[in-house]
């Protein structure tokens, strides 16, 4: 068997061997991953600091992780850290959403070019045009936006929602018509499970966007019973061929619990990476994209913002306030 020269090294170069990646994962990488590691948990302690990852992030961060989930679950634990740093392993918007919660905590995102496509499609001032415009037809309008927004979106809507609690806060609220922002896929996929009238953005995940149900149709010709597991930001098209549409923990709390063995992971590589790893016994087939800027974020970047404190989220009072008032209806009423 290829030996790394220190344990811990090899002790890494097994674990990954699931991911089936022996090109990245060589025993040289391990040593080197194993060092920065140590240099990290090493800058946690003097830092008093903890690392939030999202489910989409490199295998290596998740050795540095203190916790890993999805927009919700990292939003509650974000409300919830005591420690005075949070390094944010993910993108802009997840990093931001935890300063608004946590405010006096500094917040670091490793790399600030980690952003998203479905954040840019809306901008607050298109937004607050459209909720005016939209008022005057549906006096009752409430505007839920996707926690996939900027601090300065949230605070024009009336409540945030993620994959995870779409439909169940769409159907809390006490109003018949719906803005929904931004993602038009997430928003068809609430159409179909509500009664209310969805009025959706143009938006999308460009990740999500690009996967075609022909992919699906492919695998599912040469594996039939295999469990085809669907982000909702994937078009309805797409989501019309799955057996359960999930957010990323779901699919693996899904899995998890399924009497199945087989599942095709329909979202971004970084999940189907994290069953692997954590569900070694079953098997993972991957129709799944990557995201550039999930990928941005690098145990190198990682360590640099604890030595370097870099980078800083900083928001407007004001519109940290408004941002944090639709959060906090989103945390309520998932309570
Ligand atoms: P989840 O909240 O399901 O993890 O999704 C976040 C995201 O950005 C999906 O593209
Ligand atoms: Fe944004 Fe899509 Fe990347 Fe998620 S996968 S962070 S929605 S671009």
């Amino acid at each position: 068997m290829t030996q790394a020269s220190t344990p811990r090294a090899q002790e890494l170069y097994e674990s990954f061997a699931p991911l089936c990646d022996p090109a990245t994962y060589t025993p040289e990488a391990c040593e080197r991953i194993a060092a920065t590691v140590a240099e990290i948990q090493r800058l946690k302690r003097e830092r008093n600091a903890v690392i939030l990852a999202h489910n989409y992030q490199r295998p290596e961060i998740f050795e540095v992780a203190d916790f890993i989930g999805d927009s919700l679950e990292l939003a509650q634990k974000a409300t919830t850290v005591e420690a005075d740093v949070i390094v944010f392993c993910g993108v802009h918007f997840m990093a931001e959403t935890a300063k608004i919660l946590n405010p006096t905590r500094t917040v670091l995102l490793p790399d600030l070019r980690a952003g998203c496509s479905l954040a840019d499609s809306v901008a607050p001032d298109a937004l607050a045009d459209r909720k005016e415009e939209l008022l005057r037809v549906h006096p009752d309008l409430q505007v839920v936006c996707y926690v996939n927004t900027t601090a300065a979106v949230k605070a024009v809507c009336d409540v945030c929602c993620t994959s995870a609690n779409a439909v169940k806060i769409v159907e809390a609220l006490p109003s018949n018509n719906i803005l929904f922002v931004p993602d038009e896929n997430l928003a068809a996929f609430v159409q179909q499970n509500t009664k209310k009238n969805i009025i959706a953005w143009n938006g999308n995940c460009y990740v999500h966007h690009q996967i075609t149900p022909e992919e699906i149709g492919r695998v599912r010709k040469y594996l039939p019973h295999v469990k085809v597991l669907v982000h909702p930001e994937c078009r309805p098209d797409v989501l019309a061929l799955a057996d359960a549409v999930l957010s990323t923990s779901g699919m693996i709390r899904y899995a998890k619990e399924s009497p199945a063995n087989e599942f095709l992971v329909v979202t971004e590589c970084g999940l189907s990476d994290r069953l692997l790893l954590e569900l070694p016994e079953k098997r993972f087939y991957k129709s799944c994209k990557l995201c550039a800027y999930m990928k941005m974020i690098t145990l190198d970047d990682t360590l640099a913002a604890l030595r370097e404190m870099r980078y800083p989220i900083e928001l407007d009072e004001d519109v940290r306030r408004g941002a944090e008032r639709a959060l906090r209806r989103m945390l309520e009423l998932t309570a």
